[in-house]
């Protein structure tokens, strides 16, 4: 090979070595893997003082019922855990289905369950058992060919130099603190050979800090995928909140962290268990509808104190683990349902050649019908009986599925594989005949970014259209805001992507229609809890008028009236502005929030922000699509990081439209085509894409 051949070769093997690394392909297809919580709390079973916490999750015993550190500590002195089996609890995770495990290294108590050398309160230094426990499970997983993955509190209640407890636990951490995490995660990382995720959890880091464990977590282990909350969206996969089920698809890899009881992640003496059988039920459904969305499944169990896996526990494993093994195709390796919607008689998954239908109940008919199905089908398949004569017949592109009489839902679901015989598509739900492309006529990717814990949010971080236009190519031109200037850009037409930097040239101003628009009453609710639940979201009007409304009359409004509250941290506040239409047009409005702010239009959601620049005030032009008649424009704002809010909406006069013409694709004049639009400059895939303004001539 000539020298120059040859380096291209390195270069082109290098880029493809690095783009398969992450994400972690394996991981990707895992779907389902074991969270294991062990540590100190587990020997006070969720006890303390003979008396049971009720409050809290029992992991975090030591705060909930206020527990000195000393006397919190004195646990590791009697802390044997005789009936830890690593190789058994191997052995459960694969009967179950799972395809690795999450171990905790080390929790929010700061108790090192395996062997530093940067503090001797861990296990084998302090206790009796002088065992590293996670050692045992890590040479036990490779040894039972599963993979094996870390837990790793970033808060510490035992070093020094940590901020104190909170009620919260997303505290920042100290230089020293952060060190200190460093120096754990480095050794973890080192000791313990093949790491397949980290799971960071917790605290609230700076983006610097962030930054840092990411990238030494990358050097040292460059397939581990890094959980999102490590904060600042430096991270390989999105961690949604604990024993959260989207409703909507997430576009970047995901994943589902899932307790048997919501009460507790941790051994609890006393939890009330209820029926095996319902439990396996409520597990495999979540299962389900975590990789019909694309997601992988983390599910918790909580050894007692000596080690033991709870019997209610391992029962619950072992029938799951029945269930999926009839299923196991339908699972492993998946992608999420490619239909946009889920349908109501179950979940549905896919890979290149067969779809997967979860029937939770059969149609009152009989039928399952499929729209917009084009491919040949093979056959149809249910996976227990293994009977693939199942009838089948297409009307137009509408795929009906007959069940037979005998057909029986199997536990929480039956699965039938309609297999094709080559691959297949789904046509697209909406075409778009027109040649402007908006949000509104738009596919919408979210993702799920979190600063923190408590920041996190359903994030919207790409368009798609597909569209039909008889030319053999295209020129898109893109009209973008004040919003969206200077912003790079991702630009894909028929999976061919080019990147393009809104350079804020060729400008034109627009007027608001003022008179077409009358504002008219605002109010104001308060909430709290995670940036991103809003109970509002998808259900239509609110009616703030209404006799147990919650909503507050905001006395005297005058169009850009903007609210001040001081608030505490972690509280949230809402406004509500009523906008009644003579017409149907797009209309500028300036949203205010305070470090963030997530916006509805009409119960829509419009978009979400929660910058890592932290700002104290935040400032966003929206042209809305209001419709003839009432509108209610919400906002929610969130307080993160100040004590005072500022929020509310500000009228516009007039804006600057600005234009960008990208350069000519060829498509060829099939019918159907595909544009993408992602941002090309933010830290991860999950940050919002923050375009929401642009709008494509073709
Ligand atoms: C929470 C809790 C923690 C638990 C974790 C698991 O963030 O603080 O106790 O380990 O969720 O998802």
């Amino acid at each position: 090979m000539k020298k120059i051949n040859f380096i291209v070769f390195l270069l082109l093997f290098a880029f493809v070595a690095k783009a398969q690394i992450k994400p972690n392909q394996l991981w990707l297809d895992s779907k389902y893997s074991m969270f294991i919580h062990f540590g100190l709390y587990s020997k006070l079973g969720g006890v303390w003082m003979g008396e049971p916490v009720r409050q809290g999750y029992s992991e975090q015993i030591q705060s909930f019922a206020g527990i000195f550190s000393d006397w919190y500590g004195y646990t590791a002195y009697s802390f044997n855990p005789e009936k830890w089996n690593a190789d058994e609890i191997v052995e459960l995770a694969k009967k179950a289905g799972m395809r690795s495990i999450v171990f905790t290294s080390k929790h929010h108590d700061g108790f090192c369950m395996y062997h530093s050398k940067y503090t001797d309160y861990n296990i084998v230094d302090m206790t009796p058992s002088k065992r590293d426990v996670m050692k045992e499970l890590a040479d036990a997983c490779r040894r039972g060919g599963i993979r094996f993955s870390v837990y790793f509190s970033l808060i510490d209640w035992h070093f020094p130099e940590a901020y104190p407890i909170s009620s919260h636990n997303a505290d920042p951490l100290t230089d020293a603190h952060y060190q200190y995490n460093l120096n754990q995660v480095e050794e973890i990382m080192t000791n313990y050979g093949a790491i397949s995720e980290i799971w960071f959890d917790m605290g609230s880091l700076t983006p610097e800090q962030s930054s840092g464990l990411y990238a030494l977590v990358n050097k040292l282990q460059p397939s581990c995928m890094i959980s999102g909350r490590l904060g600042n969206n430096r991270a390989d996969f999105s961690v949604l909140a604990d024993n959260e089920y989207p409703e909507y698809k997430i576009g970047v890899p995901w994943q589902t962290a899932a307790s048997m009881f919501d009460e507790t992640w941790s051994y609890r003496s006393w939890q009330e268990r209820g029926k095996v059988g319902d439990k396996v039920k409520e597990k495999l459904r979540s299962l389900v509808k975590v990789v019909s969305r694309g997601g992988n499944y983390l599910l918790n169990i909580g050894p007692d104190g000596d080690g033991a896996v709870v019997p209610f526990e391992r029962d619950v494993l072992l029938s799951m683990g029945e269930w999926i093994a009839r299923y196991a195709e339908a699972i492993y390796g998946t992608r999420s349902n490619p239909f946009e919607h889920n349908p109501s008689w179950g979940d549905i998954t896919c890979k290149d050649k067969a779809l997967y239908l979860f029937v939770y109940d059969k149609p009152a008919n009989g039928v399952i019908s499929l729209n917009g199905v084009k491919g040949k089908v093979d056959y149809v398949e249910n996976l227990r009986t293994k009977d693939d004569g199942i009838k089948y017949s297409f009307k137009k592109e509408t795929l009906n599925i007959l069940l037979p009489d005998t057909f029986a839902v199997d536990s929480v679901a039956s699965v039938l594989k309609v297999a094709f015989d080559d691959s297949f598509t789904i046509e697209p739900e909406r075409v778009v005949k027109e040649n402007t492309l908006t949000a509104e006529n738009a596919g919408k990717i979210y993702g799920y970014s979190a600063l923190d814990y408590y920041c996190g949010f359903k994030s919207l971080i790409g368009y798609t259209w597909d569209y039909q236009k008889r030319t053999s190519s295209v020129v898109p031109k893109i009209y973008y805001t004040e919003n969206e200037v200077g912003r790079k850009i991702q630009l894909t037409i028929d999976g061919k992507t080019e990147e393009y930097v809104l350079d804020g040239k060729n400008r034109v101003t627009e007027y608001a229609d003022d008179v077409a628009v009358r504002w008219g009453n605002a109010y104001t609710s308060r909430g709290r809890g995670i940036f991103g639940m809003v109970p509002f979201e998808g259900k239509g009007f609110i009616d703030a008028d209404g006799k147990d409304s919650e909503w507050e009359k905001i006395n005297n409004y005058k169009a850009g009236n903007l609210q001040n509250r001081s608030v505490l941290p972690f509280y949230s506040e809402y406004m509500l502005l009523e906008l009644n239409a003579s017409r149907d047009l797009y209309y500028p409005v300036k949203v205010v929030g305070g470090n963030s702010a997530y916006v509805l239009l009409n119960g829509e959601y419009v978009s979400a922000e929660f910058p890592d620049s932290r700002p104290e005030r935040s400032e966003k032009l929206l042209v809305l699509h209001l419709k003839k008649g009432k509108n209610q424009l919400l906002v929610k704002t969130y307080n993160r990081y100040s004590r005072n809010l500022s929020f509310g909406f500000l009228p516009v006069d007039d804006w600057t439209v600005y234009r960008f013409d990208c350069d000519k694709t060829n498509t060829g004049v099939e019918k159907l085509h595909r544009i993408e639009v992602k941002a090309a400059d933010r830290v991860s895939g999950m940050v919002p894409m923050s375009l929401e303004n642009i709008r494509i001539e073709l």
